[in-house]
């Protein structure tokens, strides 16, 4: 999951499984999955099952080169936090990455550019990649708020990040519109936000790091709408939702 410091973007699938899949079912989506992928060298592969099924994914795709993620994380190591999950026990447990601020974590459970800023630093701090998400809301959009929105989760939940640190993370532009709703950006709308955050980059830190940054967009991705995405220049990969959870959908966007 390195995102080192060069011109190439390589491009990233990421399944976001959410609450969904017991480890059986995580079993017998990777039986039937990891065949039909096997060719894929174009981009890298990722998965976020919930934390009960990460254990059982890190041991069924080990010799291959998907990477398993978590949907969340504390920023603690340990502590008195009845419930959470630390940086550490996920990178014990063979995660690489790690979803971060999701916009339903956003929405229903609280968090906020401050939480997200303290899980990204914490998860960079243990070698764990970061995929941070970011995006508007329809009324957010409808108001002409957008960039101003994104601004907001960008400065906030990457504020005071190093520019090494930075150069570690991932973005996804999610539009919360888009989530779930089978109503995907367009190619141009997404890449038009994907060029906002890179702008963003470029100034906070340098037009180099901005250039390298990965930007993938999120929200009904599926497999007719998947190569169109990625013809943009601006869109680097996606996090996918619901078409994630089944094999041979999600190996058709990976085989896009
Ligand atoms: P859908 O692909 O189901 O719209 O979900 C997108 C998403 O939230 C991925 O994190």
């Amino acid at each position: 999951m390195a995102n080192d410091v060069s011109p190439m973007r390589k491009p990233v699938i990421v399944g976001n499984w959410k609450l969904y899949k017991t480890q059986q079912e995580a079993r017998e989506f990777f039986a039937a999955f990891k065949p039909l992928v096997t060719a894929a060298k174009h981009c890298e592969i990722v998965v976020a099952p919930p934390f009960t099924a990460i254990a059982v994914c890190v041991e069924v795709v080990r010799g291959s080169s998907i990477g398993i993620a978590a949907q969340d994380v504390y920023w603690a190591n340990e502590g008195a936090f009845t419930g959470e999950v630390s940086p550490r026990m996920l990178i014990e447990a063979g995660c690489r990455a790690v979803i971060i601020a999701h916009s339903e974590r956003r929405q229903f459970f609280g968090e906020t550019d401050e939480s997200a800023n303290r899980k990204v630093k914490a998860a960079l701090a243990v070698g764990l990649t970061p995929i941070l998400c970011v995006g508007e809301t329809l009324g957010e959009r409808e108001a002409g708020s957008t960039k101003k929105i994104l601004e907001r989760q960008f400065r906030g939940s990457l504020a005071a990040l190093t520019p090494a640190e930075f150069s570690r993370i991932i973005m996804a532009y999610e539009p919360v519109w888009a989530i779930g709703t089978g109503r995907t950006a367009t190619p141009e709308v997404a890449a038009e936000a994907h060029k906002f955050l890179r702008d963003l980059a470029a100034g906070t830190f340098t037009a180099e790091y901005a250039a390298c940054l990965r930007i993938l967009y999120g929200g009904s991705v599926k497999p007719e709408n998947i190569k169109g995405l990625m013809a943009q220049a601006e869109i680097d990969g996606a996090l996918v939702g619901g078409a994630s959870l089944d094999p041979e959908h999600f190996a058709a966007i990976v085989n896009y």
